[in-house]
């Protein structure tokens, strides 16, 4: 998948601000190591190191690590794939917001996170939850067939676990829980065009192979559907439900 550094800045900074809330779970202090997972264009990792502790920012695409390190010069980032890394150093924690569900194999990137922290470690994170987006998700699946591409409704585009699974893989990681909440938060998009911008960055992945025109007809049927339960006011949302945790490398 590729991404869109600049639409996500402009139209999708949302996810860096809400972010932030996670930080207080993350508590980082001065002079500690701490990785950022999924670290995107390096909002979040930039403010972990407002804290005094010396951050690095990964992620696997190269488009958000090239605007990462052109912001934020001050920063550690590189290129690297959250199933498959490591590091010649270990971390006193581990952050990530908006990562994991993008990642079908979960319990690797948990394997590689316990691999490179201290013993007593930290790892806080958020991701969406089982049903987060569906009505989005649904909304596509649905233009799609209407339009003649039922076949390509089963592209792996997220997985959302729950909080059952995620512990359980937690655990096998060698993770103690210490605290894991599963809550809504429908989340406000930004201007008129909030959802059709949400569709285009964010579920680009169900239109690979489809031409431009078809796809235009997919995201604007798809608008229209969720016109009906995701627009108030003036405003869309998406129905984000979020998973939020903390565990420790004892
Ligand atoms: C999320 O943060 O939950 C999310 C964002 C974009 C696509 C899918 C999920």
């Amino acid at each position: 998948m590729i991404w869109n550094a600049t639409l996500y800045n402009e139209k999708h900074s949302f996810v860096a601000k809400y972010g932030e809330d996670v930080l207080g779970w993350l508590a980082p202090q001065k002079d500690e190591q701490i990785l950022d997972v999924g670290c995107g264009t390096g909002t979040l990792t930039s403010k972990i190191a407002e804290s005094g502790a010396v951050v690095t920012g990964i992620d696997a695409s190269p488009e958000m690590i090239a605007k990462a390190k052109q912001t934020y010069s001050n920063i550690e980032f590189s290129v690297k794939d959250a199933t498959n890394f490591s590091f010649n150093k270990k971390f006193d924690a581990a952050f990530s917001n908006a990562t994991f569900h993008w990642v079908k194999n979960q319990q690797d990137v948990l394997q590689c996170i316990y691999n490179v922290l201290k013993t007593g470690g930290r790892l806080v994170y958020e991701m969406g939850a089982k049903y987060n987006i569906e009505s989005i998700h649904n909304a596509v699946k649905k233009a799609m067939i209407e339009e003649g591409f039922e076949a390509r409704t089963n592209t792996e585009v997220n997985y959302f676990s729950s909080a059952a699974e995620q512990a359980v893989m937690l655990e096998k990681a060698g993770f103690t829980i210490s605290n894991i909440i599963q809550f809504e938060r429908p989340t406000a998009l930004v201007g008129k065009d909030g959802m059709k911008n949400w569709i285009i960055q964010f579920a680009q992945a169900f239109f690979k192979n489809i031409q431009k025109e078809k796809t235009e007809t997919i995201i604007d049927k798809a608008v229209a559907v969720l016109k009906k339960t995701n627009y108030e006011n003036g405003k869309w949302y998406a129905d984000y439900i979020r998973l939020r945790v903390k565990a420790i490398k004892k």
